[in-house]
């Protein structure tokens, strides 16, 4: 094929990429822009393969239909709250791709036309960063599972730092003598350990900012190979994939008020999370809890002008966000206006509660962010907080001793009453109490966020 109609082809992919992200910052345009993408990555691939650079049609016609085959099968079992144990297994797939084709072309020899530093160094990082990629999201995914629990040992950054410098020494070898492939899988080795080390010590609670992490790693590691290889598509998507999941992972760290040094290197996961014991509980609850029930509701719906619905995580445990449009619906058709806050955090990746709402068809204009809803809560006639906890703990606006301290939150206590739907008075994520379940204008709907919604529209058609 005409380099130049490749190099062409390749620019158009480029460009739909990053069209396409630019769709994903915003619901109304998310779905566009993902066929965009999509359209993209399609043309990168046909181009691919129409060009001779490949090895035979059969190996990479085995490959798609083994891969397909697996990614459809976890793509359809698994649960939408599982979602982040899947993009962990895929960012490792992805690293190890990378390394493997790196450590390829390193095994064919410098080609010609290419400054051999250029073409080292490069597979020296392909295989460094791929490497981590792969075990790291290997412990993410155990540690998301709860088949992997934390270990911390003694001089743990200092075996990190060991392991680190044993890596960029087979680098520096691989880049010394390119013949040298020994060093490329020592690197391998070597990096494979520095993953595992990397994670294991962090608090499962971290996972996701984790998880957001190592995504931009592949897309480092696919870059690094793409200047193997020299292809250019591959430099830009993983360039691309690289920046947006730093990005990613700098909100995520924003939203819950810590540091990515902190998540990397402290402790606030293994403090709070998992529940276990919650300290004070008792003192914030006792005799302070109302609890009410779906008639009672209906009656006190009957005459409310607006209603701010939080969702968060137990919403999607449930899979209540279609009883729960249907709710808004009902609210709605009888003069009520009602929205939806959604904290950046809520759930248990980026985007998770927008993902939900959209699936049930809510209307992306009522969907507000966090900034936006706010300030219109004291004006709110009920908030119903539905599955969510540490994003509307007031404690961390309250208390600066709180492990969610600064952390900003939705400010529903501020309603004039707040309907909060879960099971029991167990913690979030963060495996603290929450204030808010105590407050005067705070009631407790126990129950399973979607039995609730369905109970609670039955009772309102019934009044
Ligand atoms: P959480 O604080 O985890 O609270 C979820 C609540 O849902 C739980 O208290 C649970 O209470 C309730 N629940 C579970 N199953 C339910 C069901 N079937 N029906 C009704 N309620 C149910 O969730 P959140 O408020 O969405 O906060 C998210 C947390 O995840 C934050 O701490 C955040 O920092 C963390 N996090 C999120 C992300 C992203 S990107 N989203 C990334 C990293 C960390 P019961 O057991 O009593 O029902």
């Amino acid at each position: 094929m005409n380099d130049a109609l490749i190099k062409i082809a390749y620019l158009v992919a480029s460009v739909l990429f990053i069209v396409g992200l630019k769709g994903l910052t915003h619901p109304r345009t998310a779905v566009r822009g993902n066929r965009l993408g999509a359209m993209g990555m399609f043309l990168a691939i046909v181009v691919t393969l129409v060009d001779q650079n490949v090895l035979t049609y059969q190996w990479i016609v085995a490959g798609i239909a083994i891969g397909t085959i697996v990614g459809a099968v976890l793509a359809i079992r698994i649960q939408m709250t599982a979602m982040p144990e899947l993009v962990a297994l895929f960012n490792g797939f992805g690293g190890v791709a990378s390394a493997l084709v790196a450590g390829g072309e390193l095994v064919k020899g410098v080609p010609s036309g290419v400054p051999a530093i250029q073409f080292t160094i490069a597979a020296g990082l392909s295989g460094l960063i791929g490497a981590v990629t792969l075990t790291g999201s290997l412990m993410a995914f155990g540690k998301l599972r709860g088949d992997i629990g934390d270990a911390k040992y003694p001089g743990e950054q200092l075996v990190k730092l060991l392991v680190a410098a044993a890596c960029v020494f087979c680098i520096v070898m691989i880049v010394m003598d390119p013949t040298n492939i020994m060093f490329y899988w020592y690197l391998m080795i070597a990096a494979s350990i520095l993953g595992i080390l990397a994670v294991i010590g962090i608090g499962g609670a971290d996972m996701p900012v984790v998880v957001s992490l190592l995504n931009s790693y592949s897309g480092i590691a696919a870059a690094a190979t793409g200047f193997v290889i020299s292809n250019i598509v591959l430099i830009v998507a993983g360039s691309l994939v690289g920046a947006s999941g730093i990005i990613l992972t700098m909100i995520m760290c924003k939203a819950m008020n810590r540091s990515l040094r902190n998540v990397l290197f402290g402790t606030w996961g293994d403090d709070v999370a998992g529940g276990g014991v919650v300290a004070g509980a008792d003192e914030i609850y006792a005799g302070k809890v109302k609890q009410t029930s779906a008639d009672e509701l209906a009656m006190m719906l009957d005459g409310i002008q607006s209603m701010m619905i939080v969702p968060g995580y137990g919403l999607a445990v449930a899979q209540a966000q279609h009883t729960v449009r249907e709710l808004a619906d009902l609210l709605k058709s009888r003069g009520v206006d009602v929205k939806y806050a959604i904290h950046p955090v809520a759930g248990r990746m980026p985007g998770h509660m927008n993902v939900l709402l959209a699936e049930a068809d809510v209307p992306y204009d009522d969907l507000l962010e966090m900034d936006t809803a706010n300030p219109m809560f004291p004006q709110t006639d009920v908030a119903l907080v539905l599955g969510a906890n540490d994003v509307v703990n007031p404690m961390a606006r309250e208390d600066p001793t709180s492990p969610i301290a600064g952390m900003p939150i939705l400010d529903c206590d501020k309603a004039r009453t707040v309907i909060i739907v879960k099971r029991s008075l167990s913690p979030g994520f963060a495996g603290i109490p929450n204030p808010l379940f105590a407050l005067d204008n705070s009631l407790m709907f126990f129950g399973d966020a979607k039995q609730n919604m369905i109970d609670l529209v039955a009772a309102l058609k019934e009044n």
